[in-house]
């Protein structure tokens, strides 16, 4: 693998022990991907940031790598496993707010930003067309990769963390334009609309791409689409096909960059997207936990939850997700005062997936596919996935 004069006085220890264990991670992992060079990031999101993940190894790497350490990029981390101002509301045990607090603080001691958010390109973290990036959270992955059109793999925490510490990715896999064209095109025939509606479409196309073993879906059929109902869609096609880039027509900016792929492989129609909506809704499930924000929710989705529940109170645990400067900005804007009037609670910086609430509620809805999955498989919830407006519905009756 090729290096700059610069870049192999970072891997020689010439800028001390953190760098250069850096560096010795990228260019590994260069070699395994026979990357030929290195690329310049301009942005970081480390993911692993909750205690449930990172365990005591975890937090032991941190502490070393936070010894001289200190980022060279903008970097952002993905949710923490609690909301750091507001965790005794949320029922959030005392051992784990300590220990997560020290991961954080080992996070903070290399100078990176301390929200921790799924949707950095919401709060400042915000790449432009073409640019390079190291990303760990999948559905922020698909985001950047597909909607902006920046470029971005898959990173692990340590790797993310190496990319923070030293401006440097290996170039390969998603970098390289031979990897970003379309492979399976799926035509929908149906309308979609809503944040739950474009998540369920993902979860067809996951189903479907897992099946014929490709990953960069080509979608024709979609007239139109919010920021909201994209991210949802990446969260869901991320999850349930590992699918980190993707073209819609009309829609992502590099949709007519490379060949289209030249059959239709799937026809998606209505009774696809009902049938699949059915299975992300368990029959005879107790809901007794509403949740939106996932992905972590933007100022659009808070003022809608707050127009809805103005006036009303919630009967229900209900949570929503989001960044803390975004909560900050509903603040301002007085939904909070509204939100938080109705008995409803923000969980800023975490989410119900990485906080430790396994087995506490007996079934969570939400307007997502990607908390329908995790609901499930990590926190043995029943689970049941609507529209926001149906959400609201369920947590005040
Ligand atoms: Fe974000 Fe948590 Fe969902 S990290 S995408 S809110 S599972």
């Amino acid at each position: 693998m090729k290096l700059t004069k610069e870049e192999q006085e970072l891997l020689d220890g010439k800028h001390g022990n953190a760098v250069k264990k850096s560096m010795e991670i990228l260019t590994t992992l260069g070699e395994i991907f026979n990357a030929e060079d290195m690329v310049d990031v301009v942005g970081v999101q480390i993911a692993g940031v909750s205690y449930d993940n990172l365990g005591e190894a975890g937090l032991e790497f941190l502490n070393e790598m936070a010894e001289d350490g200190k980022i060279r990029v903008l970097t952002t981390l993905n949710p923490a496993g609690m909301d750091r101002e507001n965790w005794q509301t949320l029922g959030i045990d005392e051992e784990f707010a300590k220990n997560q607090n020290r991961a954080i603080d080992a996070f903070a001691k290399m100078g990176i930003i301390t929200t921790c958010s799924c949707t950095p390109y919401l709060i400042g973290n915000a790449p432009h067309f073409g640019q390079y990036l190291a990303w760990a959270e999948s559905s922020a992955v698909c985001y950047a990769n597909s909607v902006i059109g920046a470029r971005t793999n898959r990173e692990g925490g340590p790797s993310a963390l190496a990319s923070a510490l030293t401006g440097k990715t290996p170039r390969y896999g998603y970098h390289l334009d031979e990897n970003r064209h379309g492979e399976v095109l799926f035509n929908i025939n149906a309308s979609v609309i809503g944040t739950d509606e474009f998540g369920v479409l993902g979860k067809i196309i996951g189903d479907k791409l897992g099946e014929v073993g490709k990953k960069i879906p080509y979608i024709t059929g979609i007239p139109s689409a919010t920021v909201e109902e994209l991210k949802s869609f990446c969260a869901s096609v991320a999850t349930y096909g590992g699918v980190a880039l993707f073209h819609m027509e009309n829609i992502t900016p590099e949709f007519d960059k490379y060949p289209k792929p030249n059959e239709i492989s799937f026809e998606i129609s209505k009774d696809d997207l009902d049938k699949t909506r059915s299975e992300l809704i368990d029959k005879e499930s107790e809901i007794d936990f509403v949740s939106i924000g996932c992905p972590h929710a933007s100022i659009h989705e808070i003022a809608s939850i707050a127009k809805l529940l103005e006036g009303k109170k919630v009967k229900k645990e209900f949570w929503i997700t989001t960044a803390r400067p975004t909560k900050k900005i509903a603040d301002e804007a007085g939904y909070s005062k509204i939100i938080e009037g109705a008995g409803a609670k923000f969980a800023a910086d975490t989410c119900c997936v990485v906080a430790p609430i396994k087995g506490r509620f007996k079934g969570i809805m939400v307007d997502s596919a990607k908390a329908c999955y995790y609901g499930r498989a990590k926190n043995k919830f029943k689970v049941k996935i609507g529209t926001i407006e149906e959400c609201i519905e369920e947590a005040i009756k």
